[in-house]
């Protein structure tokens, strides 16, 4: 067993942390205050090939394994999660979704243009009344010969204005249950296709989270990812991927809380002595350090055996189950290190607590990944 990062995970790591201290950090708490989407920073991630990490080279990208993208998700998210959730759903949904599943002629068309930080990509499962109970789609993708007929409406959709290309996924022939769904490829200005409400959001203010509606939107057969009926299990593996970036977003958010309490816990005194002194802060620093390192083997463990190209279902889940918590657990004990300083925005670590809620809900809510772990379990 080798616990040891190669010199191409390092060299990741320096420069994902080199991004965050010089582009994400200055101006998040203004961006998160005026929910600003992170265009700028997003095309400079682009340029530098973080929105296609994982893609074949042919294809745009840059060729690296799940475990690079993972150490990249986990640096972003330290100071940023409303851009890194816009990295997390281009990489490990959209990316692969179609560079794993969608036609040679998808990929120039679609896949490319992402990989090179070009365009940017939209997943949409979550409707209304659909969405931890993904089958129940009521979004309907009627077969017209040779196109659907796409109507309904997605919920809380990211990247919903900023992308230009979207996966839908909707149902085709409700009889057949979850084997009639369907996953299309729609286009932004493709008729009837409007963009909704924007949501004022807790955490992950930033990033840009809309109602997407589709009335009677023409889109060609050739758009369908997949033989006809695979929608909903094309969305099934891709989440299976999609949950190991949102695990690492979530070991992130607990880092970078975790970072800001140490270092003030060594400038703050109290009662005559640094608070680091004490051994009421001391503890929770244990406390926070073994969580951490805990959920990062998790989060390292599910990425290298999608590299092995091993079943990585249960363990992306389990990272994205623990990892959230301690996401949750650390931040919230951050800012009561912090005192009265971690309720103000200057400090970080309250938006870091906001931004920690939003793991333990998509990409499946906690209670998801129980059903996904427990089948699991069972079935051994
Ligand atoms: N791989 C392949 N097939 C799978 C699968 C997987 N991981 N999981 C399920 N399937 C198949 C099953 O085998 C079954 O097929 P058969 O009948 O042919 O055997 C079919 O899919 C239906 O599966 P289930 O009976 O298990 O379905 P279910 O209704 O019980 O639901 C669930 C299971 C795990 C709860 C699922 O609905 C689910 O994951 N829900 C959460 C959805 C979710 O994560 N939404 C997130 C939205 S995207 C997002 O958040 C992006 C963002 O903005 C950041």
């Amino acid at each position: 067993m080798d616990f040891e990062l190669t010199e191409e995970h390092l060299a990741v790591r320096e420069a994902a942390r080199d991004f965050t201290q010089n582009v994400l950090l200055p101006g998040v708490i203004e961006r998160d205050e005026k929910m600003e989407f992170p265009k700028e920073q997003i095309a400079q991630l682009g340029e530098l090939g973080f929105m296609g990490m994982m893609v074949d080279p042919k294809y745009g990208g840059g060729g690296m394994d799940a475990l690079s993208y993972a150490i990249a998700m986990e640096e972003f998210s330290k100071v940023d999660s409303s851009s890194s959730v816009c990295v997390s759903v281009c990489n490990s949904l959209v990316n692969y979704g179609i560079e794993q599943y969608g036609s040679e002629e998808q990929k120039q068309k679609y896949l490319i243009p992402i990989a090179r930080g070009e365009a940017i990509g939209a997943f949409c499962l979550s409707e209304p009344e659909a969405g931890s109970d993904a089958t129940s789609q009521q979004t309907t993708a009627e077969d017209m010969g040779d196109y659907y007929l796409l109507n309904g409406t997605k919920n809380w959709i990211t990247n919903g204005n900023s992308a230009s290309t979207y996966i839908v996924i909707a149902q085709t022939d409700r009889e057949k249950g979850h084997r009639g769904i369907n996953a299309l490829i729609v286009e932004k200005g493709m008729e009837g296709f409007i963009v909704g409400a924007k949501e004022n959001k807790m955490g992950i203010r930033a990033s840009d989270t809309h109602t997407l509606l589709f009335n009677d939107v023409k889109v060609p057969k050739a758009n369908r990812i997949g033989e006809d009926g695979f929608g909903f299990k094309f969305a099934m593996k891709t989440l299976e991927g999609g949950r190991i970036g949102i695990a690492a977003q979530a070991l992130g958010i607990a880092t970078g809380a975790y970072e800001l309490a140490l270092a003030y816990s060594k400038e703050r005194k109290a009662f005559g002595k640094e608070i680091c002194k004490h051994q009421a802060i001391q503890f929770k620093l244990a406390d926070m350090a073994t969580d951490i390192e805990a959920a990062r083997m998790l989060v390292y463990k599910s990425a290298w055996l999608k590299d092995q190209g091993l079943p990585f279902g249960q363990a992306s889940a389990m990272a994205k189950l623990y990892a959230s918590k301690v996401a949750m657990d650390t931040t919230i004990e951050a800012v009561q290190v912090h005192g009265g300083y971690g309720f103000v925005k200057e400090y970080h670590v309250e938006r870091l607590m906001r931004d920690a809620k939003i793991t333990q809900i998509y990409e499946g809510t906690s209670e998801v990944q129980k059903i996904v772990i427990s089948r699991g379990v069972l079935k051994d």
